[in-house]
């Protein structure tokens, strides 16, 4: 008997029964790929239950574990929950592997077992990593193998409570004929894992690689079939991480943690706002530095701004690195209509140093002041920081969060501060001493205080 295929959309996991240039379910072009189908049978990861009257439901506690990585710890919400999946995904080479190699030393130093499978390294290489890790003698096994079933034949009998499988791509079911990476393969894998850490409650994480537009990413189908979804992220060019949460089923998403690559691995960060504002420029048009709030945290951003007349006259170029194309015209819009000034003949290119996004309009002000600064060519006060979102009628709104941003810049040394008048109050019955507040309630007072 032929063997029946179908083309699947590598991107959404759509069906089509013909070959097709643009999958007709998402819109992507070029993603479908022959595929043997399976039986379409659906197996259940759990036995068959009962409905429960809802206040016979016990509470139970979820048992969590400590990485070791307090930053990593408080992106999952308090530490990993035992009996959950955690998906990993970030581009090739941002340090996946590395990040999950620390966290098997420090749960093996610990005296957690963890059995950490590679399908893409063998153990000599894993073990050169770990060298520079300094890991010690333990309870860590490595194993290299890419048949889903050996891997977790192996795991029934190692039974460990920490679990880590790199990557999604490299496993394979032998129940599947497709080649491993395809949608239906690394679904598979996940959907396998995820009984297996639920049945026997262990800690399990699954790297997954992702390309930067996305494509053919595979992981991108995963996240709804697990507890957790970290998103690794950075520059190549810059030596931090940022790793944040995208989905967490037991805790807060939008946490983040910074870690700098460093030769020993990587580091946490330790004060993330002294670490993106340590080559800020003294002095200089243009720059400006913005109070922001990432998860639960505040960070200090250095908004950079470069206006310069244009050769493209009539038609100049608006860049922005780090922070909303659409937002900062706007921001120029009103600036050009309540404070008389024209960008009209000007290139303006935006830039969030050290590769951060903003991304809240709380950061208005920081974007607004930076322009101006290089528009006027005249520097702003290095000892000064700016927070509060900017209204169309060039009003200054308050924002979220006012107490953390002012001690966060406080902390940092800065001696003023512009925001909101509107939130003045809110700071007022706190009395943080030492930094002195300026209220503003539109842009032209902005200005006029910081010019
Ligand atoms: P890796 O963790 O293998 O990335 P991924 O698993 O996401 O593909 O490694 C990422 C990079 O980090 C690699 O280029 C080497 C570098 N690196 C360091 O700079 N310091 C270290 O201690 C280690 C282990 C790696
Ligand atoms: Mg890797």
């Amino acid at each position: 008997m032929k063997e029946k295929t179908a083309f699947v959309c590598q991107n959404c996991g759509a069906h089509s029964p013909k070959w097709m240039g643009r999958c007709p379910s998402c819109g992507e072009w070029d993603t479908l790929i022959e595929e043997i189908e399976e039986d379409a049978s659906i197996e259940f990861a759990f036995p068959p239950s009962e409905p429960v009257l809802y206040e016979e439901i016990k509470q139970a506690e979820k048992k969590r574990l400590q990485t070791g990585i307090e930053e990593l710890n408080r992106v999952l919400g308090g530490g990993v929950v035992l009996g959950s999946l955690v998906l990993i995904g970030g581009e090739p080479g941002i340090g996946k592997s590395t990040l999950l190699l620390q966290v098997s030393r420090d749960f093996s130093a610990q005296g957690e077992k963890v059995l950490y499978v590679s399908g893409e390294e063998s153990l000599e290489q894993i073990k050169l990593r770990g060298e520079r890790l300094g890991i010690q003698k333990g309870n860590l096994y490595l194993l290299a193998e890419t048949n889903l079933e050996r891997v977790i034949a192996h795991a029934e009998k190692l039974s460990p409570q920490v679990f880590i499988l790199d990557s999604v791509q490299t496993f394979f079911s032998s129940k599947l004929s497709s080649s491993p990476g395809t949608i239906s393969q690394v679904r598979e894998v996940t959907n396998q894992i995820f009984r297996f850490a639920k049945t026997n409650m262990i800690s399990a994480f699954l790297i997954g690689h992702i390309t930067k537009d996305g494509s053919l990413a595979g992981p991108k189908s995963l996240e709804h079939m697990v507890d957790c979804v970290l998103y690794f992220e950075g520059e190549r060019d810059h030596s931090h991480r940022v790793v944040r949460a995208l989905k967490n089923r037991f805790g807060p998403v939008s946490e983040l943690a910074i870690f700098e690559m460093t030769g020993q691995g990587l580091q946490a960060v330790a004060n993330p706002s002294a670490f993106f504002l340590k080559e800020r420029p003294v002095n200089e048009t243009g720059s400006a530095v913005v109070c922001t709030i990432k998860g639960s945290r505040p960070l200090l951003a250095e908004v950079q701004a470069l206006v310069s007349s244009t050769l493209f006259a009539g038609n100049p170029r608006r860049m922005t690195i780090g922070c909303d194309h659409f937002r900062a015209s706007m921001l120029m819009a009103i600036v050009e209509k309540k404070l008389g000034f024209s960008f009209a003949g000007e290139d303006v290119y935006l830039n969030v140093a050290g590769g951060l996004t903003i991304d809240e309009p709380a950061t208005d002000l920081g974007i607004l002041v930076a322009v101006v600064s290089s528009l006027k060519n005249r520097a702003v006060s290095s000892d000064l920081a700016v927070f509060g979102e900017v209204g169309l009628s060039g009003e200054i709104r308050s924002v979220g969060h006012p107490v953390a941003r002012v001690k966060e810049a406080s902390s940092l040394g800065f001696q003023k501060v512009i925001l909101p008048k509107g939130n003045i109050s809110h700071l007022e019955k706190e009395n943080i001493s030492g930094i002195n507040l300026i209220g503003v309630k539109n842009v032209k007072e902005v200005i006029d205080t910081i010019f």
